[in-house]
């Protein structure tokens, strides 16, 4: 099995998060621990399994059959607890993409669509590049964790919004929501008839003792209101191959979805992400749990040193996925000047803050701690020494 201590050298290898830098951070010297992927090797049995079909030596269009459709559905089955129905998925390159089809498929111009800033950047774009309205419900830091607010989020159903974007696990947050609160998001969205666009892209990277549920698991109504956005993209470190699904609330949804997919060239992936798919789901379990224990110990060495030091950055501690929110604000520093130290003095390569909502966001960074401990303990170090000076 694949060392999670090691550090793999990605330079030059065409990883965004490595040849982007200079791009991004106009420097190509600082330690990358922006982008979401992983700095860990994937599991050696997907690696088998994609040689094994490349020596077929045939890429020609590919599609799914039901070793594909059986793997994904163990996989739910087995980690969140939920019997899906295989002729409700579609298959997409990306969530990313299936966003921005279910927006054109399921809303018209000008309809509102509620997100809960800080939130993963392109939830704002899937929204506006369609002349959708943004309703922004932002989170609410209580006592370093962020809840829901339930009484704006009723207010905007009953205004009018028409889809619901919810983040679970939430990026960068890092909560994952309870079944109480589920209960509660999906008791508006039946009660206002609110679609819910659900991106569950994180939900495999769950800290104990925390657990993920897909919300349209929780009662037949709401599933049926309920777009469910899955890949084993972020859970076992295949974002390039580009292989994601949606579990649709019925079949007049799904044909109209796949309709959209299919006018933006979108209906097929490449032959290496089912590969993927089945792979991963068949093989990669205990990968995974070894996985969580890695993250858990680089969650608790930034989380340990921060608190220890005299920096007054201020971490959100993650219930699930591998990135954390850092909050800067009882630090002295505006906000431009802590983007500026992280970069130009600690170099390190951060999320700026901002980009996840502009006011939400401000004297905020996320950090991505999917690397060996080693790293992490380089980049806290680094942060620690400029904040500290
Ligand atoms: C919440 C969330 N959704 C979607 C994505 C990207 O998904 P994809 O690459 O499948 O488009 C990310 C990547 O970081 C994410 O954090």
């Amino acid at each position: 099995m694949s060392s999670f201590k090691q550090s793999v050298d990605r330079e030059f290898t065409k990883a965004v998060k490595y040849d982007f830098r200079y791009r991004v951070f106009g420097r190509d010297d600082l330690l990358p621990m922006w982008v979401a992927d992983m700095d860990l090797p994937a599991p050696k049995a997907l690696q088998e399994a994609i040689i094994e079909r490349a020596k077929h030596n045939l890429y020609g269009y590919t599609t799914y059959d039901h070793h594909t459709l059986n793997a994904i559905k163990q996989w739910i089955e087995k980690r969140h607890q939920y019997a899906i129905d295989t002729n409700l998925i579609s298959f997409s390159p990306g969530v990313i993409p299936s966003l921005h089809a279910l927006v054109q498929s399921f809303t018209e111009e000008d309809d509102q669509i509620v997100i809960q800033p800080p939130v993963y950047p392109p939830f704002f774009s899937v929204i506006k590049n369609h002349n959708r309205t943004v309703v922004e419900n932002p989170l609410v830091q209580k006592n370093h964790r962020y809840e829901i607010n339930f009484e704006q989020l009723e207010q905007q159903f009953k205004n009018g919004a028409k889809a619901f974007i919810l983040c679970s696990p939430h990026n960068p947050v890092g909560r994952v929501w309870t079944i109480g609160e589920l209960n509660r998001i999906a008791e508006l969205c039946i009660k206002y008839k609110v679609l819910l666009f659900s991106d569950e892209i994180h939900s495999d990277i769950i800290f104990r003792p925390n657990k993920h549920t897909p919300i349209a698991s929780l009662n037949e109504e709401i599933s049926q209101l309920t777009f469910t956005l899955m890949a084993p993209s972020k859970t076992f470190n295949v974002a390039g191959l580009q292989g994601s699904y949606v579990i649709n609330p019925n079949q007049e949804a799904k044909k109209q979805f796949e309709k959209q997919l299919g006018n933006q060239g979108l209906g097929i992936l490449n032959t290496f992400a089912y590969t993927a798919i089945e792979a991963t789901y068949q093989y990669g379990e205990k990968w995974l749990e070894k996985l969580i224990t890695q993250l858990e110990e680089n969650r608790d060495i930034l989380i340990k040193s921060l608190n220890n030091s005299d920096t007054q950055i201020k971490p959100i501690t993650p219930e699930g996925t591998y990135l954390i929110w850092l909050d800067f604000s009882e630090t002295s520093y505006t906000h431009k000047e802590i983007v500026d130290k992280l970069k130009d003095e600690a170099k390190v390569g951060l999320n700026d803050g901002v980009t996840f909502g502009k006011d939400t966001g401000r004297l905020f960074m996320r950090i991505n701690i999917a690397c060996p401990p080693s790293i992490v303990e380089e980049g806290v170090k680094r942060i620690i020494e400029t904040f500290e000076r």
